[in-house]
């Protein structure tokens, strides 16, 4: 059985359906990206299936097991990390971590060995020994992904793993998840849509409470064709209109409109502005990305 298996999973707070039927599997060894608006019911999705919320209908398995049936294989199974911090702060790293092992009971070699580990992958064995109320923001959440990690879970879970860090924080964190792909299998939810292009294999957009895609980066991207044509002018409604052939959209006084390739619409639009006597101020192009997907499906909500 895969990994990570949602069968028409619903979730009702009174009326309110956050999650309404979602099914999703996810491969083995695969970085699975949850996006979505606020509210979108992503955090509500992997409460569910890290066992702290019980559905209202549906199936979810993580590692082979039934998370209502076997709550705690489930939970012996994989690692968490919330938005949140859980850690103690009153202990050092390496406690926090000693705690976490002994709870999964570990032995104290394999103890002793693992946390070196799992210290050394986040770049923190040289504050192994400092109170962790003393750590920044990032160095936190960089030991929340080693305790994450410590007792080599199948499934690791993120909610919005690198929030508020800065962009080399980030980055590093992008890079200890990528070295552990493979061995585990990974989902996580995040704001950052140039953070799930680069680090996921496949994403899930959510908007209230259903996926409204899913696809690896590239695939869903390739939806949208394939470069991104920006164009201020004087008279952008008038120039809009005597483009309805193309689907434009209008952004901050922009038009902006998908093509397959910028060299042959170029000269397409300008013919059309002289015809129409629209003089374009600027032009810009780019490759379409994630977030231009995004944004179309989800209506730029935020
Ligand atoms: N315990 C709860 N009781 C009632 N409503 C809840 C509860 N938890 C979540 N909700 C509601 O369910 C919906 C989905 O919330 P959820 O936290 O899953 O969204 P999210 O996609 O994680 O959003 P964000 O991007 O802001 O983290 C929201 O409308 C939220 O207000
Ligand atoms: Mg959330």
């Amino acid at each position: 059985m895969k990994p990570i298996v949602v069968r028409g999973l619903v979730k009702k707070f009174g009326e309110l359906r956050a999650v309404d039927g979602v099914s999703f599997e996810v491969e083995d060894g695969e970085i699975f990206g949850l996006l979505g608006p606020n509210g979108a019911g992503k955090t509500t999705t992997i409460k569910i299936l890290v066992t702290l919320l019980k559905p209202t209908s549906g199936e979810v398995f993580v590692a082979g097991n039934d998370v209502i049936k076997k709550p705690s294989l489930v939970r012996k199974s994989i690692g968490v990390v919330f938005q949140d911090t859980t850690l103690e702060l009153d202990f050092t790293a390496r406690e926090n971590l000693d705690f976490h092992a002994r709870l999964y009971g570990m032995t104290k070699e394999e103890r002793k060995r693992r946390i070196e580990e799992v210290l050394s992958l986040v770049e923190l064995s040289e504050n192994a020994d400092q109170l962790v109320k003393n750590f920044s923001g990032g160095m936190k959440r960089r030991l929340e992904i080693a305790r994450g990690l410590l007792h080599f879970p199948k499934v690791l879970f993120l909610d919005e793993p690198t929030l508020g860090l800065d962009a080399r924080t980030r980055r590093r964190i992008w890079k200890y998840l990528k070295e552990f792909k493979g061995e585990t299998t990974i989902m996580l939810t995040t704001h950052y849509i140039e953070e799930a292009e680069k680090l996921c294999d496949r994403v899930a957009i959510m908007q209230r409470g259903r996926i409204i895609a899913m696809d690896s980066p590239e695939r869903l991207v390739r939806q949208l064709e394939g470069e991104r044509v920006t164009i201020r002018a004087e008279n952008v409604l008038k120039l809009k209109s005597a483009l309805k052939d193309y689907s434009v959209l209008e952004n901050n006084g922009r038009l902006e409109i998908f093509v397959k390739n910028a060299e042959y619409f170029l000269p397409k639009l300008f013919e059309i502005a002289r015809a129409e006597g629209v003089a374009i101020e600027e032009v810009g192009v780019r490759k379409a990305s994630l977030e231009d997907i995004y944004v179309k499906l989800t209506g730029g909500e935020i």
